[in-house]
């Protein structure tokens, strides 16, 4: 079953650059989504290679932010970021082996998840301590 993979203003974290790469991540995803609907598995698997290059960038970036706010669970969520990109390196060897469809379409959906959950739940985690922190709207990066 595919995920949806529009974004929605209530996905918003309000800090405009971590927004901004989410919806990045997404829009990679869509035109994922679409090239394994279009049958290119080449396209697909460097399209997967770049959601996992962006992803990489875009952890390292909300880390580095994090830390210069001193958000206190800074350790816990780049733990949480280490698990997805492992579980996406994961699922890029099964799409690199997969032969048929049902094995692509089913690495695809595991990696929508992960990301959809790091967009929408995992960064839920902090939004709290910047709303309380005042730094919702300030662009200090
Ligand atoms: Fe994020
Ligand atoms: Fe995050």
């Amino acid at each position: 079953m595919s995920v949806d993979l529009e974004w929605y203003d209530e996905y918003s974290i309000g800090i405009r650059f971590i927004d901004e790469e989410h919806k990045g991540l997404l829009s990679i995803m869509r035109a994922l989504r679409d090239s394994v609907e279009a049958n290119d598995l080449e396209e697909a698997k460097l399209l997967t290679e770049t959601l996992i290059d962006q992803s990489k960038k875009h952890f390292l970036h909300e880390e580095n932010y994090l830390q210069h706010i001193g958000f206190d669970g800074l350790e816990e969520h780049k733990d949480y970021h280490k698990e997805l990109i492992d579980q996406a390196i994961e699922v890029k060897k099964i799409c690199e082996g997969a032969t048929g469809d049902k094995n692509l379409e089913a690495c695809i959906d595991s990696m929508e998840k992960y990301m959809i959950d790091d967009v929408i739940s995992g960064d839920v985690a902090f939004k709290s301590f910047l709303e309380y922190k005042g730094y919702i709207g300030r662009d200090l990066f």
